[in-house]
């Protein structure tokens, strides 16, 4: 297992941005996260680039920032509920760092994804995407090395789960 990094992988309002962004702050790592990043680079936000360009165009500009970032050292990474459909970004995730997957109910998902609207992929029926890529995705982050369900959990017992885990 690589400890150069930690990347939390999972599905939309699993808690990834959240728990990456904690964790960050108690190992004293800087926090990076992929749809951030992109945003900086491009300087519009995620929904844009989809509307504008499309998935597939997004999909290249998350691979090269997943690349990149890979690059660094001391990092707590954040990546989008779909950075692990492209093998090449799972490579330089487990090459480079210790990956963890977070899980949650998918009632719980949807209570949380229902509250920020931002998401491009959920712009429908809300419930019933998050099911149909729930059960499309269903084994696509389990090369994860680690893994914490996020459904209960206080965020504090999240991160000091995570850190136990390590
Ligand atoms: C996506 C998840 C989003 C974002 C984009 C696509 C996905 O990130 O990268 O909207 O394909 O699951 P979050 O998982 O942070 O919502």
């Amino acid at each position: 297992m690589n400890t150069d990094n930690i990347v939390l992988i999972g599905f939309m309002g699993t808690g990834k941005s959240t728990i990456a962004k904690k964790l960050s702050d108690r190992l004293g790592w800087r926090y990076v996260d992929s749809d951030q990043y992109i945003e900086a680079v491009e300087g519009t936000s995620i929904a844009e680039i989809f509307e504008l360009k499309g998935e597939a165009y997004f999909r290249q500009l998350e691979s090269k920032a997943i690349r990149e970032i890979m690059q660094q050292k001391q990092q707590v990474v954040s990546t989008g509920g779909g950075a692990v459909l492209a093998l090449e970004n799972i490579q330089h995730m487990v090459r480079n760092g210790t990956v963890v997957k977070l899980i949650a109910d998918p009632q719980i998902i949807i209570n949380r994804v229902s509250r920020d609207r931002n998401r491009p992929l959920l712009k429908d029926d809300v419930k019933e995407t998050v099911y149909r890529l729930l059960e499309q995705r269903k084994h696509v982050y389990d090369f994860a090395h680690l893994q914490i369900d996020t459904s209960t959990l206080s965020i504090d017992d999240i991160v000091g789960g995570i850190i136990k885990q390590l």
